[in-house]
């Protein structure tokens, strides 16, 4: 693909903006915004579609506060949440474009060393960092908190978060794997589940969970899912050994009938809720949970006898290692590893397509596309 001129970008572009914390109201649609312009050592991009995240939800309405201890979909914005209302504890510039899951082309490159990219099709990496200082987790930041994002016509974002991927799928498809399999994959990375463990999978019929029983599956494991049973016939699909109900009676029993055994080595888990004890009472001696959300309420009973008695390793997962993010590009380009698209809706369309998002009744990823 040849270098278009830096002239034929246009001045401004349509964008999602959200203007502060609060209702859908908060995301107010612009036909022209300015077109943000790249700086030392970026890109700039023309985004072709944008998946859509519970950290869209969860920034927009204060969810990552302390405050807050009810589930995503329980919470309405309120004051209580200002001071720490952002997934880094900070209060977050508006206005501010959300979209961390984002796919496009570059259209150019600032750096001479970056020139390559230019024409390539990319997959944006999430996790903002000082490259020159690139694990310091107290350097990292989010798109689409800390920087903009993907709900535009145009983005801009540093050269090394722009991975070039070749494969056949649709913008949309590969706009779904971004965060919720990069986000996966680093739980499996934390947990380093192997062939000879079995896995817990809490909400596999979401974005996370149905990238946790993929790449579960990838590395050989047993995987036993946990889904709402309307959901049971699109997760099946993915290729758990075991399918339960979202919140069985007794769970020990169930995985007992269903396995053979009462316990599993991993419980990876990104819903969290009520039904959190069951499912740590669920691991066998020396086994592993790793967590990376709380859909269904952060706050938690937590018998810490079950932690200690039981020899249990407990790991938090959101920053990305730095080598997750190129492996999931190669899982993607080798076709170890399939999209689940829900649906897709134009830019204009966020809030409609979010509003589907909250409500649930989709399995895997919602994506607006920016054509
Ligand atoms: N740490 C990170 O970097 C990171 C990255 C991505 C996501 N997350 C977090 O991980 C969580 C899941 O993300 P996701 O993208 O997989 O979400 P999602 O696509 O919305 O799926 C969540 C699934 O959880 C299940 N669920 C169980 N109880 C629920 C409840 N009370 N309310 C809503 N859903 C419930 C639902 O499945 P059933 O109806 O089948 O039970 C649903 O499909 C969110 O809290 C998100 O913020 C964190």
């Amino acid at each position: 693909m040849s270098t278009p001129p830096k002239s034929t970008t246009p001045k401004t572009m349509r964008a999602f903006v959200l203007t502060g914390h609060g209702g859908m109201d908060k995301l107010q649609f612009h036909r022209d915004w300015p077109t943000p312009v790249p700086g030392s050592g970026e890109v700039l991009i023309r985004v072709h579609a944008c998946g859509l995240n519970n950290t869209d939800v969860n920034t927009r309405i204060g969810w990552y506060s302390k405050a807050i201890t009810k589930p995503t979909s329980d919470t309405a914005y309120g004051t209580e949440a200002e001071a720490d209302p952002s997934w880094g504890g900070t209060p977050l510039a508006f206005p501010r474009i959300q979209g961390g899951d984002a796919v496009g082309t570059v259209v150019s490159a600032v750096e001479a060393g970056d020139q390559h990219l230019v024409g390539k099709r990319v997959l944006v990496e999430t996790i903002l960092r000082d490259w020159d200082d690139p694990t310091n987790l107290d350097r990292c930041g989010y798109l689409g908190s800390e920087a903009d994002g993907g709900f535009a016509e145009y983005m801009t974002v540093h050269a090394r978060n722009a991975h070039p991927i070749e494969t056949e799928l649709s913008d949309a498809e590969l706009a779904t794997f971004a965060i919720a399999y990069s986000t996966a994959e680093n739980m499996m990375d934390r947990a380093r589940v192997t062939a000879a463990d079995s896995v817990l999978i809490p909400g596999a019929s979401g974005g996370v969970g149905g990238a946790l029983v993929q790449l579960a599956k990838r590395r050989g494991a047993t995987v036993v899912a946990l889904a709402s049973e309307s959901k049971h016939a699109a997760v099946s699909a993915l290729g758990p050994d075991v399918l339960l109900p979202r919140s069985p009676d007794d769970l020990a029993e169930a995985l007992q009938l269903a396995t053979g055994s009462r316990t599993v080595s991993v419980v990876a888990d990104v819903v969290g809720g009520e039904d959190f004890a069951a499912r740590l009472d669920a691991l066998q001696r020396g086994g592993r949970l790793v967590c990376s959300g709380a859909i269904a309420g952060p706050v938690v009973p937590f018998d810490l006898r079950t932690l200690y008695l039981g020899d249990l390793s407990v790991f938090g997962a959101t920053i990305l290692s730095p080598h997750i993010f190129p492996d999931l590009v190669s899982y993607i380009e080798r076709r170890e590893i399939t999209p689940v698209l829900a649906a897709t809706y134009p830019l204009e369309e966020l809030r409609q397509a979010q509003q589907a998002f909250i409500d649930k009744e989709h399995v895997g990823n919602i994506v607006v596309t920016t054509a």
